[in-house]
């Protein structure tokens, strides 16, 4: 037997990738500290000094998300793994999710519950919040078992009042799941304090770690639904029975080979999540506020419009920018790749066609570089502007 195909002419060149501006929803650039970490040697995923590190990282989520649950870890993949992860382990055949739909997030946990046999949905028009007599309502004539809310909409850059949510949800004995991919670090969220009761978010947005880990927490309440179930989660990858183990939460003296973790993934996450601790919550959120109102005040000095109107509703990690009259949204967003190598996107899912974003997140979060972006944003109007004719 001999081999047929030969080496790629591609796999013979070095790898090639540009240094970008991540001037977007995220990933954002990861600070070299993170990169460092990331680059360290790798141990084995079973090593005494790896579980060491897993137990740092719970504590440095426990931390980011102001929660005391130990059933708390980092899943291995990005916030969508987190976000089956929850809905898989939670819900049961013939069991009801409920969906708050504003943008993108909603539409993803309901087609994840609708591929497990059953959703039901509020929906309300992008960059609009739900007010909580429609939740309330929809819950007592629903019955769900579990409702998802995203905190950080980052579709339509709309950060989600989460107050009084999680107490509806228990007096019709519901459980509480949102998603913080966008809006961790940058928003105020206090999974305890509001009655959370399964929460996760993603490395590579105001954590600057590279994507591909995302820390999320269960409560009580929710660890009482999970390990009571009368099936299996359709996922063994994500079953959290396996999961609470590998992370040393299940209280067994030992933890069992489950899946081999990104190894450099997590020592990445540890450093990012040790940046936070250091910096402190409050700074790192008063500082992301400072920044966007900043931007934003710059943005409507170009004449821009912002996409949210309500300042309180706006995420101040991703700012949505209503498309300017007269322009080529896909033509802005390549010029300003190509003369300035910045990444802002459009929008997303039921944003597409409406908006433009920017996001500055974490270790992109500073005036300078929102006086970059705004300097690339003007030149890119002057430029692009499309003839009357
Ligand atoms: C992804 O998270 C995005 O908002 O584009």
């Amino acid at each position: 037997s001999s081999v047929t195909i030969p080496p790629p002419a591609c796999m013979l060149r070095p790898l090639e990738a540009p240094f970008r501006y991540l001037f977007g929803p995220g990933p954002s650039n990861v600070p070299p500290r993170i990169l460092a970490a990331g680059g360290r040697p790798i141990i084995g995923h079973m090593h005494s000094e790896m579980f060491g590190i897993m137990n740092d990282i719970k504590k440095g989520i426990q931390y980011a998300f102001q929660t005391s649950n130990n059933m708390t870890l980092a899943m291995s993949g990005s916030g969508h793994t987190a976000m089956e992860c929850a809905v898989f382990n939670i819900v049961e055949p013939g069991e009801s999710v409920l969906v708050a739909i504003n943008g993108i997030w909603g539409e993803r946990v309901a087609e994840i519950a609708e591929r497990m046999g059953m959703k039901l949905i509020i929906k309300i028009k992008p960059a609009h919040s739900f007010v909580i007599l429609h939740i309330l309502q929809a819950l007592a004539k629903h019955k769900p078992v579990l409702f998802f809310l995203a905190h950080g909409e980052s579709s339509s850059g709309l950060v989600h009042p989460v107050d009084g949510v999680g107490d509806i949800c228990h007096k019709y004995n519901c459980l509480l799941l949102v998603d913080s991919v966008a809006s961790l670090g940058a928003a105020p969220l206090l999974m305890d304090q509001q009655n959370i009761d399964i929460l996760y978010t993603g490395s590579q947005k105001a954590l600057n770690a590279p994507p591909g880990t995302a820390p999320i927490s269960f409560s009580e309440r929710a660890c009482h639904k999970m390990f009571n179930r009368k099936t299996k989660p359709v996922s063994y990858l994500l079953d959290m029975t396996h999961l609470s183990n590998y992370w040393g939460n299940d209280g067994k003296p030992e933890r069992k080979y489950h899946h081999t973790g990104p190894v450099s993934g997590f020592f990445a996450l540890r450093e990012s999540l040790a940046i936070l601790a250091e910096m402190g919550l409050e700074n790192s959120w008063s500082h992301h506020t400072e920044v966007a109102e900043y931007l934003w005040k710059g943005l409507e000095d170009l004449g821009l419009k912002l996409f949210i109107k309500d300042k309180d509703l706006r995420l101040p990690s991703v700012t949505t920018i209503a498309i300017p009259e007269g322009y080529d949204w896909k033509e802005l967003l390549a010029y300003i790749m190509k003369h300035h190598q910045i990444e802002f996107t459009g929008g997303l899912g039921p944003s597409v066609g409406m908006v433009l974003r920017i996001g500055l997140m974490g270790y992109n979060c500073n005036k300078a570089n929102a006086a970059m972006a705004l300097a690339a944003l003007e030149d890119a109007l002057k430029q692009c502007r499309k003839s009357k004719a």
